[in-house]
């Protein structure tokens, strides 16, 4: 079964195109590669990290200071997950802005469960080491959630007892390392499988083919190995962060992925129910355009120039939500310039 997914993945005769990096920012492979070194540094994680309360703490300052390259391999694992954060947004904005979402319908739906759910896997992953960071990132993930219709329900079930009661601990570690990524394995075979099946990437300006599969497996090795590298440097460079153990008291520190969100709640709790309903409509964005057909087309073609736009100003609206709450928000989201966040 694996030679033939294997198979299947890497044909002999594919669009010469779609190797190069000006259609694709290569951002799926990458992302690829990404979910490649979370498994196996999560999976080396495993052998010491504990999910017991009063142990979680304890077990990464273990970890850290008693086991060989235990740091490193903490790092890398903390590294991958911003970086597939990153990467798999760009994959999607790539997806949008080429129109490829268009004629490709099947596998964009199944990308954006992936997506929804690697951002599920990350804030789950936050609370792992039960310092300040992880304790205030969950609190604060779960009052923004507390903010929609559903979120009271959905609260109860994910933190039965508290952030960092006995029970959310088993939750969110039984969430982080079985149900999600055994969902992520499969919905990413079927997204790598579906590209195949639909007859590869959406062509663009040539139709040239090539008879030889080693340039798409030889392409496909680098950027893997690259992206290894590039990881494992940022994460010697850039440690993984461990605060104080998690302290109820202090002031609350959202995750970086969630600050825009939390921004726009700060306005007004309400607005976030439009966000929400503006992020699942994305889900359905290949049914309002059925009848374009972005085939031979180029990044940013004009006659899909109302979705690129939108999704363009939705982006920079998201970037810039961040940076004002990274460097404009103090202690009790108070509105300044904080340069020492
Ligand atoms: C970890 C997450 C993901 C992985 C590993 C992944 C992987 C890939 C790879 C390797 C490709 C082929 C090369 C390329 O287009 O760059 C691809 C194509 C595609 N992906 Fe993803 N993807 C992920 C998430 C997403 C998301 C979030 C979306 C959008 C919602 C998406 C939609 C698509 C579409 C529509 C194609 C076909 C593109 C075309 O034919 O031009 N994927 N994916």
């Amino acid at each position: 079964l694996i030679s033939k997914f294997f198979l299947h993945l890497f044909p002999k005769k594919f669009y010469k195109d779609t190797l190069k990096f000006s259609k694709t920012l290569y951002a799926g492979i990458i992302s690829t590669a990404l979910f490649v070194t979370l498994a196996v540094t999560g999976f080396l994680l495993m052998f010491y990290y504990s999910p017991e309360t009063s142990m979680s703490y304890k077990s990464i300052i273990f970890l850290e200071e008693k086991v060989f390259s235990g740091a490193f391999i903490r790092a890398v694992h903390r590294m991958a997950s911003h970086g597939i954060l990153i990467f798999s947004a760009l994959h999607l904005l790539r997806t949008v802005f080429t129109g490829s979402y268009a004629s490709r319908g099947k596998n964009w739906k199944l990308g954006y469960i992936v997506f929804c759910l690697i951002i599920f896997e990350a804030y789950t992953g936050y609370l792992m080491p039960m310092d300040q960071l992880a304790y205030w990132a969950t609190v604060t993930g779960m009052e923004l959630m507390n903010t929609l219709p559903a979120g009271e329900i959905i609260k109860q079930i994910l933190i039965p007892d508290d952030v960092g009661g006995r029970l959310t601990m088993l939750r969110f570690f039984t969430l982080h390392i079985v149900l999600i990524p055994s969902l992520l394995v499969m919905l990413i075979s079927a997204h790598l499988y579906n590209i195949r099946r639909d007859g590869g990437l959406v062509k663009y300006s040539t139709t040239e083919k090539s008879d030889n599969n080693k340039r798409l497996i030889n392409t496909s090795l680098i950027i893997g190995i690259a992206v290894i590298i590039v990881t494992s440097v940022l994460a010697y460079i850039i440690k993984a962060p461990l605060d104080i153990a998690a302290d109820p008291a202090s002031p609350p520190n959202p995750a970086w992925f969630l600050l825009w969100i939390q921004e726009v709640v700060s306005w007004k709790a309400f607005y976030f129910n439009f966000t929400v309903i503006l992020m699942a409509a994305y889900y359905f964005l290949p049914n309002y355009r059925k009848n374009f057909s972005p085939d031979r087309s180029k990044w940013f073609s004009k006659e899909d120039m109302p979705v690129w736009i939108t999704t363009a100003i939705l982006t920079i609206t998201i970037i810039v939500l961040t940076v004002i709450a990274v460097y404009f928000r103090g202690e009790n989201w108070e509105f300044g310039l904080f340069l020492q966040q």
